[in-house]
């Protein structure tokens, strides 16, 4: 069994360093000094130790979408952006919607991967027995629009069949893409001629997102269900969550760094690049993402880390731009780069690593004390890093970050108590 002792590291919660010792995969001590000799040390003095981050929302593209993304590049984008565990979702091609197909992937994210990456099931109108036979094989349920059952019905337009799925009562959260599809045809139709950087928001209108968000919570209240909305882009949402939370539902939310970094003015310089869903929105919605962040509505951040290749989202029709934006490798130095006193470092980690480790049953990954499984990364905190295309690892080759200078760099990666090469 080999053993690992990181010497005078400080961990984020604290001001002076420590040793931490690993053996057999997991923290056995972490004090002020350590004696014991292990196998092999890292001299950490400088350096700042966090919990491994865990990304509840990824998509690797496998099955079927590997020429953009697969479970190695997928893996190592994610570690090298200090990423220990990634939840990947199954809008895959074909879709991950039965239970076998879960049973494939996780075994193949096991086999390919240098990260724990764990598969989710997708939900459509007539998959609940599949749902069933999953079980805790899936790291959760997607509940997204792009799903339909055998009959073309789309799941989140369906409200009886949505209600046979929130009263399954399972454990694993629900995590639901909230834009209801038939309005957003409506607005097709209607802006079909239409040209410039907003016409995507029009589109996919912050109205369709707040209707569908609406519906969820409603059905969540009735059922009691645990659900999860995941990346929120309004003020109106943060609002509506807030309110659903209050009244005891039992609810949670998280926000992408891109919403958090960016609005749809920033089209005019990326253009069809950031065309995300949902939307990039306005400033003031991206302020009140930051501010539900620091007052506890928004639990969690997740990338949705979306490869596409250069090649796609550098097309110049908006129509066939495939929505979506890598985040695996920028989020942590992103946001070390936004840490304030509403935003402490402690409430980073809590946002990346301890609630989506307590919301998905992640047992014993997300903190840093004995006994806990060693993922942990070390952070220099005073070396500024360029981002530029050089350094991107993930397969799709471009970043909306890319030539940006972060203040940090992620310095070394330990999974299950093994260090990852990268
Ligand atoms: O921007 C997005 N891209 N949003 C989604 O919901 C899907 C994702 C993708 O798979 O590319
Ligand atoms: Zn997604």
């Amino acid at each position: 069994m080999s053993t690992l002792l990181i010497r005078q590291a400080t961990p984020f919660d604290h001001s002076s360093p420590v040793d931490c010792f690993i053996s057999g995969g997991r923290i056995m001590q972490i004090s002020e000094s350590i004696s014991e000799e292990a196998d092999e040390e890292i001299n950490a003095r400088g350096l700042t130790l966090f919990p491994g981050a865990i990304d509840i929302h990824v998509h690797f593209r496998v099955p079927g979408g590997e020429y953009k993304e697969d479970f190695t590049t997928g893996s190592i984008a994610a570690a090298s952006g200090g990423i220990t565990t990634a939840l990947h979702m199954p809008n895959t091609v074909p879709p991950i919607t039965t239970a076998e197909q879960v049973e494939i992937f996780s075994l193949k994210a096991r086999q390919d991967s240098v990260i724990d990456v764990r598969c989710y099931i997708g939900a459509t109108t007539d998959n609940i027995a599949q749902i069933l036979a999953a079980g805790d094989m899936a790291c959760g349920i997607k509940v997204a629009p792009y799903f339909t059952g055998a009959d073309g019905r789309r799941l989140i337009d369906d409200k009886d069949s949505l209600r046979e799925l929130f009263e399954l009562k399972q454990s694993l959260p629900i995590v639901i893409h909230c834009e209801q599809e038939d309005d957003i045809t409506a607005n097709e139709l209607k802006y079909k001629d239409s040209s410039g950087w907003t016409l995507h928001g029009l589109i996919r209108s912050r109205e369709a997102t707040i209707k569908a968000v609406k519906n969820i919570i409603d059905l969540a209240q009735e059922t009691q269900a645990a659900v999860h909305i995941t990346h929120i882009s309004t003020e109106e949402e943060v609002e509506l969550i807030r309110v659903a939370k209050a009244a005891g539902c039992n609810l949670t939310c998280d926000v992408t760094p891109h919403h958090l970094a960016f609005t749809e003015a920033d089209l005019e310089t990326q253009g069809w690049r950031l065309k995300v869903n949902p939307p990039l929105r306005l400033e003031s919605d991206r302020q009140a993402l930051w501010r539900g962040l620091e007052s506890g509505v928004i639990d969690i951040i997740a990338t949705d880390h979306a490869p596409h290749t250069k090649a796609e989202k550098d097309l110049s029709d908006y129509w066939t731009v495939p929505p979506g934006v890598p985040g695996v490798e920028t989020m942590l130095p992103f946001l070390l780069d936004h840490i304030t006193p509403g935003f402490s470092l402690e409430r980073m980690v809590e946002c990346t690593s301890t609630n989506p480790a307590k919301r998905f049953g992640i047992l014993n990954k997300g903190k840093l004390e004995a006994h806990a499984i060693a993922d942990l990364v070390l952070v220099d905190r005073a070396k500024p890093r360029l981002f530029n295309a050089a350094a991107i690892r993930s397969k799709c080759g471009w970043s909306p970050w890319e030539n940006h200078e972060f203040s940090s760099v992620i310095h070394t990666v330990i999974e299950n108590g093994q260090i990852i090469r990268l």
